[in-house]
């Protein structure tokens, strides 16, 4: 499928539910869709940047008054719901996160919340976000706006099955080839904090026990995604290692039933402008 940005991962359909998959996932881990510790009022205004398929707005806008108003933002619009489906508080547009945002949105925002940003940076450091979204110079800008930010560690990861083991050593490999450096989850509380921003909660964790399953089988579809990505920025010359390990990958998903565990570790962090 052709794309028009440099989106590792895919937008098909199979790709989109494996997003709202994923939501499912992260509000079973954490047991919370907003924050708690965010104060809902009545006129607060929530943003989402790389919205995705906007599951996550969706499912807030169940819980919040219809008078809180909630924007999503993407590179691509091809994952949104048609805008019949929107409920009337909400507004979805495309923007590229990694460029400066227009003047207005700067200050917008009680809330931004990002999630699952981990193969958009492609080694480009985070500072680039941060200083366009987190930075309380942009779009949160009013004194007290939060972060939420929900993030895949992919060094840190539970992996179990001698199987999945070597094809977690082959496709880190193949990350460095492509550029795919995942390192940057690692410091990413820290890079939000020297954006003026306190940290309110940082933390990693693994998967409960009856969640890691769910975590293996999105991830192993996620992966199948990113070896198509690769082959698109990497060309003909890697073909061929990609093309095996997508076959390893097809035995690993065969094998899911025989205790294969590959899980990514879940990272969560609320963070508020200083005032
Ligand atoms: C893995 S998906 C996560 C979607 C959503 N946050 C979720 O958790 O369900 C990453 C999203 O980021 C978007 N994205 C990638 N690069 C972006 C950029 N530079 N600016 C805005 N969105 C971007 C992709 O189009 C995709 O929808």
């Amino acid at each position: 499928m052709a794309r028009d940005d440099d989106y590792v991962l895919g937008r098909s359909i199979a790709d989109s539910i494996r997003l709202d998959a994923q939501h499912l996932l992260w509000k079973l881990h954490t047991g919370y869709e907003l924050h708690p510790a965010i104060p809902i009022t009545s006129d607060m205004k929530i943003a989402e940047v790389g919205t995705g398929t906007a599951i996550w707005l969706f499912d807030i806008a169940r819980q919040l008054p219809p008078t809180v108003r909630l924007f999503g933002f993407d590179i691509s619009d091809g994952q949104f719901p048609p805008k019949k489906l929107w409920p009337q508080n909400f507004s979805l547009g495309i923007l590229d996160s990694l460029t400066k945002p227009p003047a207005s949105l700067a200050g917008q925002f009680d809330v931004v919340h990002l999630r699952m940003w981990a193969s958009n940076l492609r080694g480009k450091d985070t500072s680039i976000l941060i200083s366009h979204f987190v930075n309380p110079t942009d779009v949160v800008e009013e004194p007290g706006g939060f972060i939420q930010w929900e993030e895949a560690d992919l060094v840190h990861q539970l992996v179990e099955g001698p199987k999945a083991q070597e094809f977690e050593r082959r496709i880190n490999e193949l990350f460095g080839k492509a550029g795919l450096d995942y390192s940057w989850v690692s410091g990413l509380a820290e890079s939000i904090q020297q954006g003026d921003f306190r940290i309110i909660e940082a933390e990693r964790s693994q998967f409960k026990h009856e969640l890691v399953h769910l975590c293996t089988n999105t991830y192993l579809m996620a992966l199948r995604e990113i070896l198509q990505g690769i082959k698109g920025i990497l060309g003909d010359q890697i073909l061929l290692s990609v093309t095996e390990l997508e076959l390893n990958l097809y035995h690993l998903t065969l094998e899911r039933a025989n205790g294969i565990i590959y899980n990514w570790s879940p990272v969560s962090l609320l963070a508020q402008n200083k005032e």
